[in-house]
Formats: structure tokens, C-alpha cells, sequence
């Protein structure tokens, strides 16, 4: 939905959370400081609520000269009960801080199991390429009651600061999200149908800060509370063969959601969820999404962007060969009034509607409160191209919709075999057209009367 530019302040809670995390493993360890015995080669684990880092003394043993990480071995439990985090915080430490050229160490959660892990971060860089193999399930907390009280609780599992490393398995993400989903801020789940003040402050599932080269592949993420992908600052994203699902009640749940992160590959994956499929914030460009299904939700979107007279830069974004399976949107530009910048050179290309709302939509009034001021300035929207895209629409909107600012027109709008179609009816609904140039290079249906030709 709404994206705020938190760079700054987030690094600022990574920060304090991770002291804050250390001292209070840092306060266990003195408690319990005479049980520290055989724990790490302990399978079963069974002695394993005792343990914790031992940041004064490094040195416990690194599990893995073999490069397997097993999360068990460092007392990881995964009966779905204990709680799992100090386990894996030390797994990680060692598989970040192993160095093996020639095989990268390998941080395992086994299938079979299910764990449950605190709100954590992972701080890089580590010393080799690293993957994360998540066979298992991994649980976070179940619900707000349940979560760390001085936890800012906006973010479950943090990836900071790290580079060549690949996230993939066979397992499951399980955000447990319903409770949040239900919380009285949430729109009309106050008593009696309201939405109590704000904000609901849910966590995002999974989140990478200032990452490079990362490759995601095969993961199940489901529940999310909030977002269940977020990239922040990162470089070279390779998504492939993921699965997100959420139910289409559930608010806020943007399956990948991407800003100020450039050269991104999503591939052949499938999102289901409440809210934007894929959503791409300011300064991202160079992304390519290929073979994406999204279902229910609310379509692949660029923006919003522009908020409270904000700068915004999006460009060079391909979306191919992917389907919108009841969607409220197909592909969107969005941007709030009083913006500045630009979204420049979008290709869509290759797409199949099935029942969607808004198949093609640019809107450059966005305004969710509906209380928006008019402005003048705008982020320019130019060299869009809709290649391809056929299939039906659900008849309560326009098939396509280009709103664009008063000042600033949109410009160099390509349509070529375009052929949407009512879902049901006879009814075929013009376009909408506000401000918008640019051209038709074969028949489109229904006819787009309503765009200038040329330049403004
Ligand atoms: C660190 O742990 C090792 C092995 O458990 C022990 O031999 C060593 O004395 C400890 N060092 C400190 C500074 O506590
Ligand atoms: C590197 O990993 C391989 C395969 O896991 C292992 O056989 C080898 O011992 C490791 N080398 C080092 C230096 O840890
Ligand atoms: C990206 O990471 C992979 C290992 O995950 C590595 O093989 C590759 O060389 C890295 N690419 C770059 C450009 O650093
Ligand atoms: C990532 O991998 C590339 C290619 O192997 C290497 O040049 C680079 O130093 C690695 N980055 C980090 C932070 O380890
Ligand atoms: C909910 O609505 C009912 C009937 O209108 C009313 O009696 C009750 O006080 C309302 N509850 C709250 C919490 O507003
Ligand atoms: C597209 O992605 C689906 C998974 O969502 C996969 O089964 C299919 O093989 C992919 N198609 C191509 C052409 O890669
Ligand atoms: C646009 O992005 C693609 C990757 O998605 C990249 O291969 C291409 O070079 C970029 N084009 C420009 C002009 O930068
Ligand atoms: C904004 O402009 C539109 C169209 O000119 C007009 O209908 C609307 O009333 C204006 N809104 C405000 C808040 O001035
Ligand atoms: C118009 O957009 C196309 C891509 O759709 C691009 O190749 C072309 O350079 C753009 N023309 C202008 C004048 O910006």
C-alpha cells in the first residue's frame, strides 16, 4: 500500500535491536552459565533452553567442518514449541564466518521439523557465498500477544548487509499472520465493523537491507502479517521459483515488494495474496519480471510514488509473460499528486488477463484517503509500451484507464495487440483517457479513441 522511505531510522533499529538482543542473550549467559556442558553435540537437543551466544567468548565450537550448518546440531529443536533462535543465530555465525572457496558453507534446516524464531537479524558480510537451505518450516511468534514487548515489531527475519548468498528449499515460511490480519486497526475489524487508529505496525516476513547478490528459489512463504518480501538498498535479486500465498482478506500482504534495489530477475513464480503481487518503489531500475501468476491481490505496481511531494525515479521494467488471475489490477502505475521525477521506460509484454479489474491502469491522482489536495506537479510518466496483452475483464471498470496529470501529460504510450474483453455481457466499456499521448501500432480492442497522438 503505502511505502514509507525508512532507510535511515531502520538502520537505526537494527542497530539498537541487535544490542539489545546481544545483552539479553548476554544476561541468560550469566544465568546460566553452570549448565554450559556438551550442548552443541547434543542431536536431540533436549538440554538446549539452555543455551545462548556467548559473545564474550567466540570461540564454542563451530559445528561444520564438513560445511553443513545443521541448525540441530547448534540445539535447534524444531518441535514447533521450543524456541529456536538462539540455535540458529549461532549456526549462522559459524556458517557466516567459515570460509570455504570451493564449497559454499551450507546453513540447513532440516525437513521434518519446525521451528520457531524470535524476531532476528542477520548481519553480513560473511566470508564465502553462503546458502541457506530451509527444508523444514520456520514459525515466527504466533500473534501480537505473543511478540518480544520491546520488539518494534515491524520486521520478523532481517537480512543485512550481505552478499552472494542463496536462500532456497524445500520448506515453508509460515508468517502466522491471522492474528495481525484481525488486529482492531486493520480495516473494519474494530468493534462493530471500524478501524481503530493506527498504525497496526505488523511485521514484513522477510526483509533484505543493502544485500547484493542474492538468489531466492524454490521457497513456500505463506501468512505473512504485512509485506512477505521486502528489498531495501539491495543489488542483484534473482527471484525463481517461489511461492507466496496469503488469503485475498489479508491486508497489507504485497508479496515482493522492492525499492531503491536495482538489476532484479523475478521468475516463474506464483503470488496469491491481499494486496499488490509485486509492488516496485522509487529508485529501483533494471528489473525483469517473467512468468509471474498473481492471484486475487491487487496486480504488479509501480509506485505508489510522489508521496507528500516526494522525488521518485523508476526504469528500465520488463513484465512478461505472466498472468493476472482475478486481480483488482493488471499492471499499474501509480503516483500521488505533487510528486516529482519520473517512471520511464516500462515494457509489458506478453500478458494474460483473466477476470481482472483494472487490467491496464496508469493513475496519477492516487489518493487511498480520498482527501487528497489537487497539485501541479507530478512524476512524468513516459515510453510505457503494452505489448500483447489479452483476455477478459470484470466489467465495473474501464479495461483501460489512463489518468494522468493536468501539467504533466504521460507521453510515448505504446499499445500494440491489446484485446481485453468483458467477462460477461455484451457490455464493452470504453477506455478512459486524461492527458495521455502516444500511439496505437495495430487494432486494439475496444478502440482507444480517447489518446492523443504525438507529442503534448
Ligand atoms: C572460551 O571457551 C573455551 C572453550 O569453551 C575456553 O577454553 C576458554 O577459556 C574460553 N575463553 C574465555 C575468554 O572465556
Ligand atoms: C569445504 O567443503 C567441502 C565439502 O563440504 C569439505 O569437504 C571441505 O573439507 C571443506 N573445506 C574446508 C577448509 O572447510
Ligand atoms: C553471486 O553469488 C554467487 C554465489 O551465490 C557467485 O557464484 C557469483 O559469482 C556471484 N556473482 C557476482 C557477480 O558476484
Ligand atoms: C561476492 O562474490 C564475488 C564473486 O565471487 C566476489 O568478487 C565478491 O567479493 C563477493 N562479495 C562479498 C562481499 O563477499
Ligand atoms: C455495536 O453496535 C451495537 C448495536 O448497534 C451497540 O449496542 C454497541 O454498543 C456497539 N458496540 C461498540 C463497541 O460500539
Ligand atoms: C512458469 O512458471 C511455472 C511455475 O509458476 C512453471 O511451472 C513453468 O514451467 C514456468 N514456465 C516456463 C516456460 O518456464
Ligand atoms: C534494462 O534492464 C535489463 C535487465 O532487466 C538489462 O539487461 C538492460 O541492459 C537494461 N537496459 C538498459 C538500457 O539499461
Ligand atoms: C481537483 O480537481 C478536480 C478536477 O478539476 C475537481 O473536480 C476537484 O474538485 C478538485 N479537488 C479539490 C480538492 O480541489
Ligand atoms: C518511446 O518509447 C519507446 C519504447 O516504448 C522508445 O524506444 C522510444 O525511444 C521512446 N521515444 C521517445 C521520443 O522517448
Amino acid at each position: 500500500m503505502t511505502y514509507f522511505p525508512i532507510f535511515i531510522p531502520f538502520v537505526a533499529s537494527c542497530i539498537c535491536f541487535f544490542i539489545c538482543y546481544t545483552q539479553a542473550r548476554l544476561h541468560n549467559h550469566h544465568h546460566h552459565h553452570s549448565h554450559h556442558h556438551h550442548h552443541y553435540h547434543n542431536l536431540h537437543g533436549h538440554e538446549n533452553k539452555h543455551m545462548h551466544l556467548s559473545p564474550s567468548n567466540a570461540s564454542y565450537k563451530c559445528h561444520g567442518g564438513d560445511g553443513i550448518f545443521d541448525v540441530r546440531e547448534f540445539g535447534a529443536i524444531g518441535d514447533g514449541v521450543e524456541d529456536d533462535t538462539n540455535a540458529f543465530k549461532k549456526a549462522w555465525e559459524c556458517a557466516c564466518q567459515s570460509q570455504n572457496q570451493t564449497h559454499p558453507p551450507l546453513l540447513f534446516v532440516p525437513h521434518g521439523y519446525s521451528f520457531i524464531m524470535q524476531p532476528s537479524i542477520f548481519i553480513g558480510p560473511c566470508q564465502s557465498p553462503l546458502i541457506f537451505q530451509v527444508d523444514g518450516t520456520l514459525m515466527p511468534p504466533d500473534g501480537p500477544e505473543l511478540w518480544p514487548k520491546n520488539n518494534k515489531r515491524h520486521k520478523w527475519l532481517v537480512f543485512y548487509r550481505i552478499s552472494n548468498m542463496t536462500i532456497k528449499g524445500i520448506g515453508l515460511i509460515d508468517g502466522k499472520g491471522q492474528q495481525w490480519w484481525n488486529l482492531p486497526c486493520q480495516p473494519h475489524k474494530g468493534p462493530n465493523g471500524s478501524t481503530l487508529p493506527g498504525p497496526c505496525d505488523s511485521p514484513v516476513a522477510i526483509s533484505f537491507f543493502m544485500c547484493t547478490n542474492l538468489t531466492l528459489q524454490e521457497l513456500k512463504i505463506k501468512d505473512s502479517p504485512h509485506f512477505n518480501l521486502r528489498f531495501d538498498r539491495c543489488i542483484s535479486i534473482h527471484i525463481e521459483s517461489i511461492s507466496i500465498s496469503t488469503p485475498t482478506s489479508s491486508p497489507n500482504t504485497d508479496g515482493i515488494h522492492i525499492g531503491n534495489t536495482n538489476d532484479v530477475q523475478i521468475y516463474n513464480s506464483v503470488i496469491s495474496n491481499g494486496d499488490d503481487c509485486v509492488s516496485i518503489g522509487s529508485g529501483c531500475y533494471d528489473v525483469d519480471i517473467k512468468n509471474v501468476t498473481c492471484v486475487h491481490g491487487h496486480g504488479i505496481s509501480i509506485g505508489s510514488l510522489g508521496e507528500h511531494n516526494s522525488w521518485a525515479w523508476v526504469s528500465n521494467i520488463t513484465v512478461r509473460d505472466s498472468t493476472m488471475k482475478r486481480t483488482k489490477n493488471g499492471v499499474r502505475i501509480k503516483t500521488w499528486q505533487g510528486g516529482y521525477g519520473a517512471v520511464i521506460g516500462v515494457k509489458y509484454e506478453n500478458i494474460l488477463m483473466d477476470n481482472v479489474r483494472n487490467p491496464i491502469i496508469i493513475d496519477q491522482f492516487y489518493c487511498p484517503t480520498k482527501q487528497c489536495l489537487n497539485q501541479t506537479s507530478a512524476v512524468a510518466v513516459s515510453s510505457i509500451e503494452y505489448m500483447n496483452i489479452k483476455g477478459t475483464y470484470n466489467i465495473k471498470s474501464p479495461p483501460m484507464h489512463f489518468g494522468c496529470s493536468d501539467s504533466v501529460p504521460c507521453r510515448n504510450i505504446t499499445l500494440s495487440e491489446v484485446e481485453l474483453l468483458p467477462i460477461e455481457g455484451q457490455t464493452v466499456l470504453d477506455a478512459f483517457c486524461w492527458n495521455v499521448y502516444g500511439e496505437m501500432e495495430t487494432m486494439i480492442i475496444p478502440p482507444v479513441y480517447c489518446m492523443s497522438d504525438g507529442t503534448p
